[in-house]
Order: structure tokens, then C-alpha cells, then sequence
């Protein structure tokens, strides 16, 4: 009976260490935040529709200076993807806003994007400035 309560006593203490491991890895993973803000200027709106494997955040409709923020924990295989469809009157695009495997190193905690008439501009968590990154992928109406 003490063999086995002692026995016990080693598999809590497992449990235990497995259980801050993972919560300890989950802190050095940490949350991955994506805002994409219009500012495209001169009273355009922009629809975007951002999407995972797992998570659709739906259609949302952005004024000028306004943004869509969500932040989400990336996964351990290094698979995460989001993607967004972006329109406004004059350009669309498909992009991908974050992918792990090519993200990683870039933006550990802040992918943010900055949607202008020329394309998008991506933040540069070093330097603080958003610089340009992907040109719309064309005109609807061309
Ligand atoms: C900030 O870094 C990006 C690269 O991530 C670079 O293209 C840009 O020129 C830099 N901006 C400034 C102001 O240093």
C-alpha cells in the first residue's frame, strides 16, 4: 500500500512537470496578433474576408482608418496559415497574411499590414515602419 501511494506520488509529479512544459511552452510560442487597417484614403472602404484551416473571421467591411485585429497561437508543427481575400473599388488580392514557415523570424508577435492604394505594406517590428510588401493583384474593372 505505501509501494503504491509512492508510486502515485512519481506519476503526479510527472503530470505536474508535463503540465508546465506545455503551458511553459505555449508562453515562448506566444500569441501572433494580425491587423490589417485601411488606408487607402479618400473615403475608399475595403472588404476583407480572412480565413485558416480552422477559423473563419467572416466578411468585414473597413472604413477609412479603421482595421480588423485578431490574434491567435501559432501551432507547434509550424503549419499555421491565414489568409485574407481583400477588395475595394479599384484593386483585390489574395494574401497570405501569415504562414509560419516563412513568417517566423519576420513578425514574432505583430503581423500587421497597412492596405494603401498601391498595395499592401507590411510592419516591420524592428524598425517600426510599415514598408511596401505586395502590389493588389489587379484592377476589377480592367
Ligand atoms: C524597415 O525594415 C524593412 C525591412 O523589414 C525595410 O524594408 C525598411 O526600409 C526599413 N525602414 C526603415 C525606415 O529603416
Amino acid at each position: 500500500m505505501k509501494m503504491f501511494n509512492f508510486n502515485g506520488n512519481i506519476l503526479m509529479s510527472v503530470v505536474v512537470v508535463l503540465v508546465l512544459c506545455l503551458s511553459e511552452a505555449a508562453v515562448v510560442l506566444g500569441k501572433i496578433d494580425v491587423r490589417i487597417t485601411n488606408e487607402i484614403g479618400n473615403g475608399y472602404g475595403l472588404s476583407i474576408h480572412c480565413r485558416s484551416k480552422n477559423d473563419d473571421l467572416g466578411q468585414k467591411m473597413l472604413k477609412g482608418n479603421m482595421y480588423a485585429e485578431w490574434a491567435f497561437d501559432a501551432n507547434i508543427w509550424g503549419t499555421t496559415l491565414y489568409y485574407c481575400d481583400m477588395v475595394w473599388q479599384l484593386g483585390w488580392g489574395h494574401y497570405d497574411v501569415y504562414v509560419a514557415s516563412r513568417d517566423k523570424s519576420r513578425c514574432h508577435y505583430n503581423c500587421w499590414y497597412s492596405a494603401r492604394q498601391d498595395g499592401l505594406y507590411a510592419y516591420d517590428e524592428v524598425n517600426g515602419t510599415y514598408s511596401f510588401w505586395a502590389r493588389w493583384e489587379t484592377n476589377p474593372s480592367e
